[in-house]
């Protein structure tokens, strides 16, 4: 596993689970996807806690990001089955998912880019019947209301995540980890019961990691948000999750308490026989 430690990152205990009651809000059984001859994820099976912050590692190739494809509905699992919040979402469309309040996030592509930071986040919230009139002067007071509701937590969004002053500014003016906070304030637009992402950490300076991270801790102790999340940097998965999953080729081989895991030997042997991430 790598020992690399995040430069001004503390040394942090794993924090106590919160609120977590013990159920499932997410359950994958033995989940399979191949692409012609390469089992990409082959045999996946865990729970993630509601109000859990669960970690998924493994070594590149693992099938880590095919499982988010297929979890989200973005790729179609050849077998196994897809279990949140007590109902089968296994091969259901990307839209359906989303509306039941799982959200990843997305890289912000060209076009939102192009778009002031403010509506960037405007644009994730769903339905704003406000969008299909032509003139304020039309727009019924529900309406109205509705689209003042999302500003109001546009911007307590922008707010928390430090981007208030950037809220005009185009979001393709953004430093790489400002667009990585970016990023996960629009998927919090919706107000998520689950939120999946795919190594946050990935090119963000360490003190705005820190506060991706703090964020993370925020708004599942506040809200209850659960969140899984991959993450290569065994020393912020250490600090910062309450169970973790690990995959090796396709199957998920040992899942359980950071400290656990670790000295799983199963666990290291996957990584000492693997290019590690
Ligand atoms: N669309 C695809 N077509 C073909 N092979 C793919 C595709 N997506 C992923 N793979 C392969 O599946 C395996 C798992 O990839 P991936 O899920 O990206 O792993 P990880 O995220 O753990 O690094 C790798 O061997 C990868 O090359
Ligand atoms: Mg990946």
């Amino acid at each position: 596993m790598t020992e690399q430690a995040v430069p001004g990152e503390p040394d942090r205990a794993p924090e106590p689970a919160g609120d977590v009651d013990g159920e499932a809000i997410l359950a994958v059984r033995d989940v399979a996807k191949h692409f012609g001859g390469i089992h990409a994820v082959d045999g996946a099976s865990f729970e993630v806690r509601r109000g859990s912050i669960t970690a998924l590692i493994g070594p590149n190739g693992a099938g880590k990001t095919t499982l988010f494809n297929i979890v989200t509905g973005f790729q179609r699992g050849d077998r196994g089955e897809v279990i949140y919040d007590g109902a089968s979402i296994f091969r259901r469309p990307p839209h359906v998912i989303a509306r039941r309040r799982m959200v990843r996030t997305f890289q912000i592509t060209k076009a939102l880019a192009a778009m002031p930071v403010i509506d960037n986040m405007t644009l994730a919230a769903p339905d704003q019947p406000g969008e299909k009139l032509t003139g304020l002067i039309f727009r019924a007071p529900a309406a109205r209301r509705r689209e003042k509701e999302v500003h109001e937590r546009a911007h307590e969004l922008l707010d928390v995540f430090g981007l208030r002053e950037k809220a005009d500014d185009y979001a393709g003016t953004l430093s790489g980890g400002q667009r990585k906070l970016l990023e996960l304030a629009r998927a919090l637009m919706v107000e998520p019961r689950l939120v999946l992402l795919d190594e946050p950490m990935a090119g963000v300076n360490p003190s705005l990691g820190r506060k991706l991270l703090d964020h993370m801790h925020t708004l599942r102790d506040r809200d209850g948000v659960t969140f899984l999340f991959i993450e290569h940097d065994m020393d912020v998965v250490m600090a910062h999750s309450d169970e973790v999953i690990v995959m090796a080729q396709g199957a998920t081989i040992a899942s359980g308490p950071p400290e656990e895991v670790r000295n799983d030997r199963a666990v290291i042997d996957a990584y000492l026989g693997a290019s590690v991430a």
